[in-house]
């Protein structure tokens, strides 16, 4: 099941960074349409994502219902389903989500047949109440909480694989002891490594830049996770969601995009639709870049394309543009070579005289021709 549906790291929309609680129905259908209209289904984004607070009440039989905001979960699907796109859902392994709505905790089974019998593609499992049943039961001692939070999250894709519908299975909960570790075999695609995003450049940043070192964890079918997009929620500049966007490519982590899809600007789609961006994003190798060079503010990550090509990022962190030196020694090796700027389109055939000017908070992402 888990490398079938995330051979490449998932991409599409997911409601909490801008709905929030808030999110309706009405909200996600307008999601779907807008994802076939602005052509971002055709670029890949496929997987429409609901979030925490669909949840309703239990019946005496023991399953869950959805609450006014959703009244009709399979027809949903049914919708998102038409429009050739996949439908997301959200619960937690505790008695209730983070939000406060009904967990999954101690009726798993019948939470995977229900998403199943929906229509259900993608479910992000979140931690929240279970973390006080990992400490109630494990007290100080941190194996077995690890293993007890092991359990829970491998209980639930047993209990996905039972229900029979291939499902991408998102681990959410950062400070999951070394989920990296041990994720791909509780049945993980792919697993939050950090706390929660903001639309703010520090944030964003201090996550992204901080996933050096995860790379050896990353490959198809099971992905880190830096959490979901900001790109067009209004907080950040162009440059510095160009940033967000080619550090999640350079990672290879899940473009889920996490705007309002109904009111793109120009800028945010071409943002979010830059294809050469997307590729490498979704390149088969599924390789994660590492960090290759710092200085201060200023870092050059890289990865490997399959096809034998390299793309290299460089990244200004800092408040003042900056050149890059041509002549450092890990870029000398690419003297002679031919690169396309993902974001100019110009070309650039790398040498000791090439100007590689990054404005403040930018990145000039290169990929070999
Ligand atoms: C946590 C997760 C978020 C979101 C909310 C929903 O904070 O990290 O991504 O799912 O819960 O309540």
């Amino acid at each position: 099941q888990r490398s079938n549906v995330s051979a490449t790291p998932p991409m599409g929309w997911n409601s909490w960074n801008h709905f929030a609680e808030k999110v309706t129905e009405a909200d996600v259908r307008a999601a779907a349409d807008a994802l076939v209209s602005s052509g971002m289904r055709d670029a890949g984004y496929v997987y429409v994502n609901i979030d925490d607070t669909w949840e309703g009440k239990r019946d005496a039989q023991g399953v869950i219902h959805t609450n006014d905001k959703f009244p009709d979960m399979k027809g949903l699907a049914d919708y998102v389903h038409s429009k050739g796109l996949k439908l997301g859902i959200y619960s937690s392994p505790g008695p209730s989500t983070c939000a406060g709505y009904e967990g999954s905790y101690g009726h798993e089974d019948e939470d995977a047949r229900t998403y199943a019998a929906w229509g259900i593609d993608y479910l992000k499992y979140d931690q929240c109440s279970f973390g006080d049943i990992i400490e109630q039961q494990a007290g100080g001692d941190q194996d077995k909480a690890a293993s007890i939070q092991r359990a829970a999250y491998e209980k639930m894709h047993q209990a996905i694989m039972k229900a029979g519908r291939p499902m991408v299975y998102s681990f959410c909960q950062y400070g999951l002891y070394a989920v990296w570790q041990w994720g791909p075999d509780a049945g993980a695609n792919l697993w939050r490594t950090t706390g929660d995003i903001s639309d703010h450049w520090d944030r964003m940043s201090l996550i992204g830049f901080d996933q050096d070192g995860l790379e050896k964890f990353a490959g198809p079918g099971h992905w880190n996770d830096p959490d979901m997009l900001e790109i067009g929620n209004g907080g950040m500049t162009r440059s510095e969601y160009e940033v967000h966007m080619s550090l999640w490519a350079m990672l290879s982590a899940p473009l889920l995009a996490g705007n309002d899809l109904s009111k793109m600007t120009p800028e945010t789609k071409s943002i979010l639709m830059n294809r050469d961006v997307i590729a490498v994003d979704q390149d088969p190798l599924g390789h994660q870049a590492k960090r290759l060079w710092v200085e201060g503010p200023m870092e050059i990550w890289g990865k490997d394309l399959s096809g034998g090509r390299r793309v290299i990022a460089y990244f200004n962190r800092g408040e003042a543009a900056f050149d890059f030196d041509p002549r450092l020694s890990i870029l000398a090796p690419l003297h002679g070579v031919r690169f396309k700027d993902l974001w100019s389109g110009n070309t650039i055939v790398l040498n000791e005289k090439s100007r590689l000017l990054v404005p403040r908070h930018g990145v000039l992402l290169l990929r070999q021709q």
